[in-house]
C-alpha cells in the first residue's frame, strides 16, 4: 500500500509525521473522505470544493492548487491500482514548534491514504442499524462552524464511545437546543407519511455530501424533501430513519432510544433510496 506524503509516495510502514505537526498537537487541520467507485472518485470537486472552502475558514494555506490535489488523488489510486475503495486526505497545519501559533508552521503537509472499505455488512443494510441518542452535544455555528470538516473530533469520538458502550452502530447527536442535528459521521433523515426531511446545516450538521446527493434524489424521483429543524419524538414516531455519509452511503435505522421504528427494518423509502444512490455511483 502506498501513501501519498506530502508529495512523495512512500509505503504504509514509512509513512510518518513529524511529533511538532500541529495536526497531531492540537488536532490543526482539515480533512475529507472520499469514495472511489468503479475507478471513478466520487464527487471529486465537491469534496475539494468542501475542503478549499475548510482550509480558508481556517486560514490554512494549501499548499497545492485544486488541480495537482485531484491529481494527486488520481496517482495515490493508480499506484495502489484500486477501483473501489475510500480515500482519506488530511491537510494538517504542518510541523511547528510545542506553541499553538500557526505562524509557527510555515507549511501545512498533505497525506493521502487509499483503501478498501467495508463499514457495515450487506444484512445491515437491509435489516437497519439500532441507534441511541447521547449526551455529546453538537458545536453550533457561533463555536466551532460543523461545516469545517476539521481534525478536532474529539466530540464525535465521544458520541462513538456512547454508542459503543450501547452496542449500537451509530448514535444520534442533538444540538444545544435539543433538535437532532446528526450521527457521529453521518447525516441523519427521517420520512413520515411519505415525506422525507432532514434538519438543516444550521442545526450543527456537516452539509454531507452523501446528503446532497440523496436530496438531489429525492427531487428526480418526485419525492417530497423539507430541511425542517426536528426532535428525537419525530425521530421515534417516524415511518422510517437513515443516515447517509460517504462511508455508510445509506443506512436504515431500524430502532432508536428502544423505539422500534416503523416495520423494525429497512423502510421502502430508505431501500429505494439506497438502490438509487448506488446506481448513481457506479
Ligand atoms: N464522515 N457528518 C459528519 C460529522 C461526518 O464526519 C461525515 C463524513 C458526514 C457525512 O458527510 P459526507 O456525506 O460528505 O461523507 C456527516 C466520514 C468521514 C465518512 O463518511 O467518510
Amino acid at each position: 500500500q502506498w501513501i501519498y506524503l506530502n508529495g512523495q509516495y512512500v509505503k504504509k510502514e514509512d509513512a510518518k509525521i513529524s511529533v511538532y505537526d500541529h495536526g497531531f498537537l492540537y488536532g490543526d487541520g482539515i480533512f475529507e473522505g472520499i469514495r472511489i467507485y468503479g475507478g471513478n472518485i466520487f464527487r471529486c470537486r465537491e469534496h475539494l470544493d468542501r475542503l478549499y472552502d475548510s482550509a480558508k475558514s481556517i486560514m490554512l494555506n494549501m499548499p497545492l492548487s485544486m488541480t495537482q490535489m485531484e491529481d494527486a488523488l488520481c496517482e495515490t489510486i493508480r499506484r495502489n491500482g484500486l477501483r473501489d475503495g475510500y480515500i482519506r486526505l488530511i491537510v494538517s497545519r504542518g510541523p511547528g514548534n510545542l506553541g499553538l501559533d500557526p505562524l509557527r508552521c510555515p507549511e501545512a503537509f498533505v497525506v493521502i491514504i487509499v483503501e478498501q472499505l467495508a463499514i457495515y455488512p450487506e444484512e445491515a443494510y437491509r435489516d437497519g442499524l439500532r441507534s441511541v441518542s447521547v449526551s455529546p452535544r453538537r458545536n453550533l455555528p457561533d463555536a466551532l462552524n460543523p461545516k469545517i470538516k476539521s481534525l478536532n473530533y474529539l466530540n464525535n469520538i465521544l458520541v462513538k464511545i456512547q454508542a459503543n458502550l450501547a452496542g449500537v452502530g451509530e448514535a444520534i447527536m442533538l444540538n444545544s437546543q435539543g433538535y437532532v442535528a446528526e450521527g457521529s459521521s453521518d447525516n441523519i433523515f427521517i420520512v413520515k407519511r411519505g415525506v422525507v426531511y432532514t434538519p438543516p446545516c444550521y442545526i450543527g450538521a456537516l452539509e454531507g455530501i452523501t446528503r446532497g446527493a440523496i436530496i438531489e434524489l429525492c427531487a428526480k424521483l418526485g419525492l417530497p424533501l423539507r430541511e425542517e429543524p426536528f426532535t428525537l419524538h419525530d425521530v421515534y414516531t417516524a415511518d422510517e430513519v437513515f443516515f447517509t455519509g460517504t462511508a455508510a452511503e445509506v443506512i436504515a435505522v431500524r430502532e432508536v432510544d428502544g423505539r422500534i421504528i416503523g416495520e423494525g427494518r429497512a423502510g421502502p423509502l430508505t431501500s429505494r433510496l439506497l438502490d438509487e444512490f448506488r446506481k448513481i455511483v457506479t
